[in-house]
C-alpha cells in the first residue's frame, strides 16, 4: 500500500504532496525504492547538510544518551554553547537569543516583543511575504485570508508594495511597532528585494522608532551564501528570526535580538517548553560549526554563479533569488517543468508564482549536481 493511502486513513488531508515516497536519504539524494532522487528542494530549505551527515548523527546520538530533554527551568551548557555559536554567526548587533521550535513561533515572539516594547498596534509587512501560520505571523502574511481562520488579527497590518520606496514613507510612521520583511521572499518564488527598498525600510524604522524584524527563517543560516541575508543588504535589524536550516532537520527556531530589545524583556515575558531543548541545541551548535569549517557559504556562492552563467537554458529563462534560495523562472508553467524534472529524478520546489520553480538544496551540494540539473534542463523543451 502506498504511504499516501496509509496517511489518508487518519491524517488531515491539508497538503498537496509530491509524487514520491522517500524512506531514506543519502547525502543530497532521497531514496525511494530503486530511485535515487537528487534533492534540490531540501525538505523546504531545511536539510542544510543533506541526509545522514555523520557528525550530525554523532552529536544527536551522544546528546540523546547524555540528556534527552530538560526545559528552560534549568540552565544547560549545551544551550549556552548553541546561543554563543548563533550570536557569533549573526550580525554583530544581534547578541541575544531566544530559542523556540519553529519559524512561525519565532515570528510570533518577535512581533509580540515589538508591540510590547513600542506600545504600538500597527505592523507593516511586505506584499507577497510569508511569515507562518500562527495568529500574528499569519496576520503579517500576504494573502493569508484564504486560510487565516481567526475572527480578527492581533494588530493592524499595512502591506507595503514590493520594491516601492515611496510607499515606505506612506506606510511606516510613528504608529508602526515593527516592519517585518523577508529580504529574499521564499514562498513568493525566491524574490530578492531591491537594496534601495530594504534600506528605505531600515531608515524609516530608525526615523520613527519602529523595530526592523528580518524574517530569515528561509534565507538564514548560510543559505544565501552569507550567514544571514541581512549581511548582504547591509542593514542592521533589531531582530532576526531563524528556523529551518538552523537544526538541519531537527525542529527548532530562534529570535535574535539587540541588547536594547533584550534589556526591555524580563522574567515571564516569553516562554516555551521545548524551545532550547538539549537535542536542538546540540544540533544548532554543530550545524553552525560545519557550515563555517567546510566553507559551505562559499560553496553556495560559487554554485549559484555556475547556475547563473549557464542560463537561459531549455524552459528556464532566468535565475532569481540569492545563493541556494533561488528561483528558476520558466517559459512555461513551472508545475510542468517541475514534474518533468522529477520524472528524471530531480526534486525541486514549487512557489506561489506559477512561473517559478524553487531551488532550496542542501548547502553541501556539489558542482556535479548543478551540472546534472543543467544537462537535464538543456534537454527539456522551452515551449
Ligand atoms: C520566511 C518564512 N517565515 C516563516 C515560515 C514559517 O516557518 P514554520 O513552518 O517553521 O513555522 C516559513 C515557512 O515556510 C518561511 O518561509
Amino acid at each position: 500500500m502506498h504511504a499516501k493511502d496509509m496517511e489518508a486513513r487518519h491524517l488531515l488531508q491539508v497538503y498537496g504532496q509530491l509524487a514520491i515516497e522517500p524512506d531514506a536519504g543519502d547525502g543530497v539524494y532521497l531514496l525511494d525504492g530503486d530511485r535515487r532522487i537528487l534533492d534540490l528542494y531540501g525538505g523546504h530549505a531545511v536539510a542544510a547538510l543533506g541526509y545522514g551527515h555523520p557528525e550530525l548523527l554523532d552529536v544527536l546520538q551522544s546528546q540523546a544518551g547524555r540528556l534527552f530533554f530538560q526545559s528552560n527551568a534549568v540552565a544547560m551548557q549545551v544551550r549556552a554553547r548553541a546561543a554563543d555559536a548563533l550570536a557569533e554567526f549573526a550580525p554583530r548587533n544581534l547578541e541575544r537569543v531566544f530559542f523556540v521550535n519553529s519559524g512561525a513561533e519565532a515570528n510570533e515572539n518577535a512581533l509580540r516583543l515589538a508591540c510590547r516594547l513600542t506600545g504600538r498596534q500597527h505592523i507593516a509587512a511586505i506584499e507577497h511575504g510569508f511569515h507562518g501560520r500562527t495568529a500574528a505571523a499569519g496576520a503579517a502574511t500576504w494573502g493569508a485570508s484564504r486560510w487565516y481562520g481567526f475572527p480578527r488579527k492581533p494588530f493592524d497590518v499595512d502591506f507595503i508594495p514590493r520594491d516601492n520606496v515611496a510607499a515606505v514613507g506612506d506606510l511606516v510612521s510613528g504608529d508602526t511597532a515593527a516592519v517585518i520583511v523577508e529580504l529574499v521572499q521564499g514562498v513568493a518564488g525566491a524574490v530578492d528585494l531591491d537594496t534601495d527598498f530594504v534600506q528605505a525600510i531600515a531608515a524609516a524604522c530608525e526615523a520613527h522608532g519602529a523595530l526592523l524584524i528580518v524574517d530569515e527563517v528561509q534565507s538564514g543560516i548560510g543559505r544565501c551564501g552569507q550567514a544571514f541575508a541581512a549581511d548582504i543588504y547591509g542593514v542592521q535589524p533589531d531582530m532576526i528570526t531563524a528556523a529551518k536550516s538552523l537544526g538541519a532537520g531537527f525542529p527548532c527556531g530562534a529570535v535574535l535580538t539587540t541588547a536594547d530589545v533584550a534589556s526591555a524583556t524580563g522574567k515571564g515575558d516569553l516562554g516555551t517548553t521545548f524551545g532550547g531543548g538539549p537535542l536542538a541545541c546540540a544540533l544548532i551548535e554543530k550545524v553552525i560549526e560545519v557550515i563555517r569549517r567546510d566553507d559551505l557559504m562559499k560553496n553556495v556562492r560559487e554554485l549559484h554563479a555556475r547556475l547563473a552563467a549557464a542560463l537561459p537554458l531549455g524552459p528556464v529563462e532566468r535565475l532569481q533569488g540569492i545563493g541556494f534560495l533561488a528561483g528558476l523562472r520558466c517559459t512555461r508553467p513551472a508545475a510542468e517543468v517541475q514534474r518533468e524534472l522529477l520524472e528524471q529524478d530531480i526534486l525541486t520546489g514549487s512557489s506561489a508564482d506559477p512561473a517559478v520553480i524553487r531551488l532550496l538544496p542542501p548547502l553541501t551540494l556539489g558542482t556535479e549536481h548543478i551540472d546534472q540539473l543543467l544537462e537535464i534542463l538543456a534537454a527539456l523543451p522551452a515551449n
